[in-house]
């Protein structure tokens, strides 16, 4: 396992992963209390799509939790509506990653989560920065490589319907993002930004590459040269947001 160079201009540090610890990038949005799963014995290309499956059942509550936040932080009924629709969509990505995982003989994994109580404008902006406005958007870029480049057509197609709604749900990320700063005073708008920063950092530190994954053409996953440049690209975009 080889790793990319690293697109913040640090040294690439040199994580050894096996082609069924691969990261899987387009995966929807990671809800809080998730509770960590034992992946050990998912294989190939059926793992990788069965691991993908349920991050994107665990992202049906993330969208649901937030749907609940925002009406309790007394947000505008477009941005709830919107979240509520995310939710219903994540609910469709499920079942179709799901569904090209069984054809593969791989059964998705159910999620396990702890939700936290509702919270804080400030918890739910920092939380709503990393992982919608860097993790989730930056998986819709690789979500819409994999449906030109995946040699599967149904891989293709379900990840077309994928990355169009990951896009829409990226966008609204950083609606909710301009949000929320109005809303935030300075101090708490600059450790917001300050997360977001980091996770960004983080994610740019893992630029994986999955050139020794066998399945890698079946599902377009894109090569270490590709991956680094979508996340330099996708730097110098979050830069201008
Ligand atoms: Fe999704
Ligand atoms: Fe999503």
């Amino acid at each position: 396992m080889r790793v990319a160079a690293d697109a913040s201009g640090e040294p690439a540090t040199p994580v050894a992963l096996e082609p069924d610890h691969l990261p899987t990038l387009c995966d929807g949005r990671h809800p809080a209390g998730i509770v960590p799963t034992d992946f050990s014995h998912l294989h190939g290309a059926g793992g990788y799509l069965a691991r993908m499956a349920h991050f994107e059942a665990a992202s049906i509550t993330a969208f649901a939790q937030l749907s609940s936040e925002l009406e309790d932080l007394g947000a505008p009924l477009e941005l709830v509506e919107q979240a509520r629709r995310a939710a219903r969509e994540e609910t469709v990505h499920a079942h179709a990653v799901g569904a090209l995982a069984r054809a593969r003989g791989t059964v998705p994994p159910d999620p396990r989560l702890k939700p936290p109580p509702l919270r804080t404008l400030e918890e739910v902006a920092a939380d709503n920065a990393a992982e919608g406005c860097v993790r989730e958007a930056f998986g819709a870029l690789v979500g819409l490589y994999q449906s030109v480049h995946a040699a599967d057509p149904e891989v293709r197609s379900t990840m077309r319907m994928v990355a169009r709604d990951e896009i829409a749900h990226a966008a609204l990320s950083f609606q909710l993002h301009h949000y929320f700063v109005t809303r935030l005073d300075a101090s708490a708008r600059a450790r917001v930004e300050q997360g977001r920063d980091q996770a960004l950092a983080a994610l740019l530190h893992q630029v994986f590459t999955f050139e020794d994954a066998p399945w890698r053409d079946e599902l377009g996953l894109p090569a270490a040269d590709a991956l680094f440049e979508m996340a330099r690209e996708f730097k110098l975009e979050l830069a201008r947001a």
